[in-house]
C-alpha cells in the first residue's frame, strides 16, 4: 500500500506530465500542490499561489498566508493541523484571477488529492474553489454555513468562507472573516446533523 506522500507525489508528476495548463506552468517556478498535515479532517482549499507561493513552493505563505494563520490559531487550530491547497496549482501571471478553463484543468486533480487526504470537512477559501463544490450558489449569501455534499460514494461537509487576501483590507469582510473561521471547531463536532447542499 503506498503512502499517501507518495500518492501525492505521483499527483504532481501527472500534471507535469500531462502539461496541464502550459502557458502557466511556463512562467512559474514551482508547482504549488499542496502543504500540511496528510492525515488532517480539515483541507483548506484557495485559489491559485501568489508571487510568494510561486517562489517557495507552497501554498499561502504570503500576506493572506499570515492572516490565515492568524485566523487558524483563533479557532483553536495549528497549520500543522489542517492541509492547505488551491484550486490552481501554478501562479497565474499578475495575480490575475484563475481562469475557467484553468480551473477546469486542475479540478480532476484536486479531487485526487481529496479522494488520498480523505477529509471531513472542505474549506473553500473564495468564490473559485466554491464555484466547483457548490455551483450556483453565491458566496455572500452562504459564507460560514457549512453543507454536506455528495461526491461519488462519499460525503463531506463543505464549509465555504471568504479569501483572506479579500478580506485583509477590508474591515468588514475580516471580521466577518474571522467569525466564520470560529465557527469551525463547532462544525467538527456537528458533523452528521448538518444540512445537505440544497
Ligand atoms: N492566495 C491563494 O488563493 N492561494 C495562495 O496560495 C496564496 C494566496
Amino acid at each position: 500500500m503506498e503512502t499517501k506522500k507518495t500518492q501525492l507525489e505521483q499527483i504532481a508528476a501527472d500534471i507535469r506530465e500531462k502539461n496541464v495548463c502550459p502557458d502557466l506552468a511556463k512562467h512559474a517556478t514551482n508547482l504549488v500542490m499542496g502543504d500540511g498535515n496528510l492525515d488532517s479532517d480539515i483541507v483548506l482549499i484557495g485559489e491559485a499561489p501568489g508571487k510568494n507561493e510561486d517562489l517557495q513552493g507552497l501554498p499561502f505563505v504570503g500576506a493572506a498566508g499570515k492572516f490565515l494563520n492568524e485566523m487558524l490559531a483563533a479557532a483553536g487550530l495549528d497549520r500543522q493541523d489542517v492541509y492547505i491547497t488551491n484550486i490552481v496549482k501554478y501562479r497565474p501571471p499578475n495575480n490575475r484571477d484563475p481562469l475557467p478553463e484553468e480551473k477546469a484543468a486542475f479540478w480532476p486533480y484536486l479531487l485526487k488529492q481529496l479522494q488520498v487526504i480523505d477529509p471531513k470537512v472542505v474549506i473553500t477559501l473564495g468564490r473559485h474553489s466554491m464555484e466547483y463544490f457548490l455551483p450556483g450558489m453565491n458566496i455572500g449569501a452562504i459564507h460560514g454555513q457549512p453543507k454536506r455534499v455528495q461526491f461519488g460514494d462519499h460525503t463531506i461537509v463543505v464549509m465555504p468562507l471568504f479569501h483572506p487576501a479579500a478580506a485583509l483590507y477590508n474591515g468588514g469582510l475580516r471580521q466577518t472573516l474571522i467569525d466564520d473561521f470560529l465557527k469551525v471547531p463547532a462544525v467538527m463536532t456537528q458533523l452528521e446533523t448538518l444540512p445537505d447542499r440544497t
